[in-house]
């Protein structure tokens, strides 16, 4: 499977004002992407749905954006060490070739970094700042006023996206295209899959099924909030199937794009 995502090439796709945005997730066939822990309630992507290949990929999608956008609880997660960290890129023995490739294809050596959070409760990770990422914070108007200077103060410019506390994904998206980004990765989950779809924002949408049920009472799906209607349909544009991973059950790896209003 290796070099598969990487021949779509994100990183040509975008342009102009409109960068080109992009989200992936691995969930199972009953639509989990994570489960909670029945002792601590954390909650966790259920390690039975995930495989070589679809992590490979994962880090090839990383590979292509000039920007990824993580939010506030990743980073607390981070910090508290339930997560490993994925904010660079070309940093194990498995991904070195995507440095390379990177280089060869005129883009910087790690890719900015956007932390979208309504608390503006994190903690910056130490990774990040000794790749020298730039580090940008994406929130809504209504943010905590004295975290958003504070977080000014450090150096980290903060984009307001939002007309209540959360991010949107219309503004985040004409504001990163405003700021020169051509190929934007979504690093987050439910709520900000939900508000790009909602405005029309999501370019691609990148998507594992796992041939598996997990079941289990408490979980998440890729979306939350209201229903979407229209903003939920996807049209089919690339399918490949794995028959033999993860342990011998089999993966669909599926790629949509968002259908425009009819
Ligand atoms: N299987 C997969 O592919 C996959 C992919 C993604 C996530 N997951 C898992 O799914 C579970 C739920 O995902 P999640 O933690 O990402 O949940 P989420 O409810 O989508 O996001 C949680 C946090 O992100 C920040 N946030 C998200 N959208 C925001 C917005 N529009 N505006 C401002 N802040 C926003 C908030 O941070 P603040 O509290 O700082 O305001 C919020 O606490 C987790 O277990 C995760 O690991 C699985």
């Amino acid at each position: 499977m290796a070099g598969l995502y990487l021949s779509d090439a994100l990183h040509t796709l975008g342009g102009g004002a409109a960068p080109f945005v992009y989200a992936s997730f691995v969930g199972s066939l009953d639509g989990r992407i994570a489960v909670s822990d029945t002792v601590t309630g954390a909650s966790h992507l259920p390690v039975e749905i995930t495989s070589e290949n679809d992590f490979r990929l994962f880090l090839e999608l990383q590979a292509q954006a000039d920007c990824l956008v993580t939010h506030g609880g990743y980073l607390r997660d981070l910090a508290a060490g339930r997560l490993d960290d994925v904010l660079q890129i070309g940093t194990r023995t498995m991904d070195h070739d995507l440095a390379r490739w990177r280089r060869e294809n005129g883009l910087s050596a790690q890719p900015a970094v956007v932390i979208a959070s309504a608390s503006l409760d994190f903690p910056i990770p130490d990774s990040v700042i000794r790749q020298k990422q730039r580090v940008l914070v994406a929130t809504g108007r209504q943010a905590p006023p004295g975290r958003v200077d504070a977080l000014r103060a450090r150096g980290f410019p903060v984009i307001v996206a939002g007309e209540g506390t959360s991010v949107e994904g219309a503004p985040l998206v004409r504001e990163l295209g405003a700021l020169g980004f051509r190929s934007v990765y979504l690093l987050t989950g439910p709520r900000m899959l939900s508000t790009m779809l909602r405005d029309g924002a999501l370019s691609r949408l990148y998507l594992t099924i796992t041939h598996r049920v997990v079941g289990g009472e408490d979980f998440h799906t890729m979306a939350t909030g209201p229903r979407l209607g229209g903003a939920g349909r996807l049209r089919l544009s690339a399918l490949h199937y794995d028959a033999t991973a993860p342990d011998g059950t089999g993966q669909w790896f599926a790629r949509f794009e968002p259908m425009r209003p009819a």
